[in-house]
């Protein structure tokens, strides 16, 4: 591509400077315009950031239709990531929707929809997956090294930390911390095992901790889950924990684990009387004795290592949205591929709702 890429920010809110930060980094990025439905707040979105030349809409539509864009970040809240991604992409502009990818899975199957008739990019924002610790993770899961993987859970979890604003209310964000931070969970465990089909799932999901003035400063306007657990069925026989905290009475719901045949492995994240850290933990039998081993990264693990952005896992999200358009390579972190994740968050609301087990039948993309 011989000009710069002409990028625009639909949804000037908080992560919208997140990915403004970015692209203000690379030469090969104009920022065109940007839309809010709230007046005003994308004109003094782009006067903060010093942008010169973006225009300014109150509406996605209107950016759309009168702004010509090779690429969309998707900075909205959950419940409308759906209603603006799917116009982009019909218009041929390509899409960094954040995370999770929509609030019910209908939305994703239509995002997904659209994604394959326009041919476009549609990549979802888990920054996590340009993180090394991940990238060696899978790795060795992958290798076939630890056999067959029949089952892993993820750990995780806050002690404090209900993040307010617009994540607290269902009309904005549909989910609570599921939505938050248990897409990010869910993401890391999936992708790590090639993201199989699931089946059903059984959750729960409590609100003990956002509802209590003790512990969240406005009680009377929280209604969504700050805690959820679940059990999920998986394509290929396996099984799989999650659970996810805002706030709880615990450092950490546990490790980040996958158990296999031949071995495995576990991310051990714990309070060490300071602050929280983690290490990588290899379990496998060699000449008849167990043997448990720490997994450090290697370096350069791979092009995007080394240099002066080496797991400045932002800067990568962004700027990998930007090769991909530019060298026409296919979504880092596809819809077609996230879907599954959304069919697991969609089937944990059911279920806890409903208060039994539910299937998941993802409707037909094609
Ligand atoms: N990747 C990350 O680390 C990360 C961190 C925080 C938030 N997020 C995600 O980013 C999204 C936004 O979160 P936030 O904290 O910026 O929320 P926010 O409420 O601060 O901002 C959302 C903005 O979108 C605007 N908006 C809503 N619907 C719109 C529409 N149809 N057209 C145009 N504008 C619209 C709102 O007016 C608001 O200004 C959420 O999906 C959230 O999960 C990701």
């Amino acid at each position: 591509m011989d000009r710069k890429l002409r990028i625009g920010i639909i949804g000037t809110g908080g992560i919208a400077n997140a990915h403004i930060n970015e692209y203000k980094k690379f030469d090969d990025v104009e920022i065109v315009g940007g839309a809010d439905i709230v007046p005003g707040k994308a004109k003094a979105f782009f006067e903060k950031h010093g942008i010169k030349g973006a225009q300014a809409f109150e509406s996605a539509e209107e950016l759309i239709k009168n702004v010509e864009m090779d690429g969309v970040s998707v900075c909205t809240y959950n419940t409308t990531h759906a209603e603006v991604t799917i116009p982009a992409l019909e218009a041929g502009i390509n899409v960094l929707c954040e995370k999770p990818m929509s609030f019910t899975l209908q939305q994703a199957v239509d995002m997904v929809k659209a994604q394959k008739k326009s041919g476009k990019i549609l990549t979802i924002g888990f920054q996590p997956r340009y993180d090394y610790t991940r990238k060696y993770v899978d790795k060795i899961i992958q290798s076939g090294e630890l056999g067959k993987i029949y089952y892993m859970q993820n750990g995780g979890g806050r002690r404090r930390g209900i993040p307010g604003g617009t994540f607290v209310k269902a009309e904005y964000a549909g989910y609570g911390c599921l939505g938050d931070i248990g897409c990010y969970e869910i993401d890391q465990m999936m992708n790590a095992v090639n993201y199989p089909k699931p089946l059903s799932v059984s959750a729960v999901a409590t609100d003990y901790f956002g509802k209590n003035p003790k512990y969240w400063k406005d009680p009377e306007n929280f209604n969504v889950d700050d805690f959820s657990a679940a059990f999920v069925r998986l394509e290929g026989g396996l099984t799989y924990v999650f659970r996810e905290a805002w706030a709880m009475h615990a450092d950490t719901l546990g490790d980040n684990l996958w158990l296999g045949t031949e071995g495995g492995i576990k991310i051990v994240t714990g309070f060490n009387g300071t602050k929280m850290e983690s290490r990588v933990m290899l379990f496998k039998d060699v000449c008849g004795q167990q043997i448990t081993s720490q997994v450090l990264p290697s370096y350069p693990f791979d092009a995007y290592e080394m240099g002066p952005h080496a797991n400045e896992i932002w800067y990568w999200k962004v700027r990998d949205f930007c090769d991909c358009i530019k060298e026409n390579r296919p979504a880092p972190v596809p819809g077609s591929q996230i879907l599954y994740n959304q069919a697991i968050c969609d089937g944990i609301y059911r279920s806890a709702k409903l208060g039994k087990e539910v299937y998941i039948d993802i409707p037909p993309i094609d």
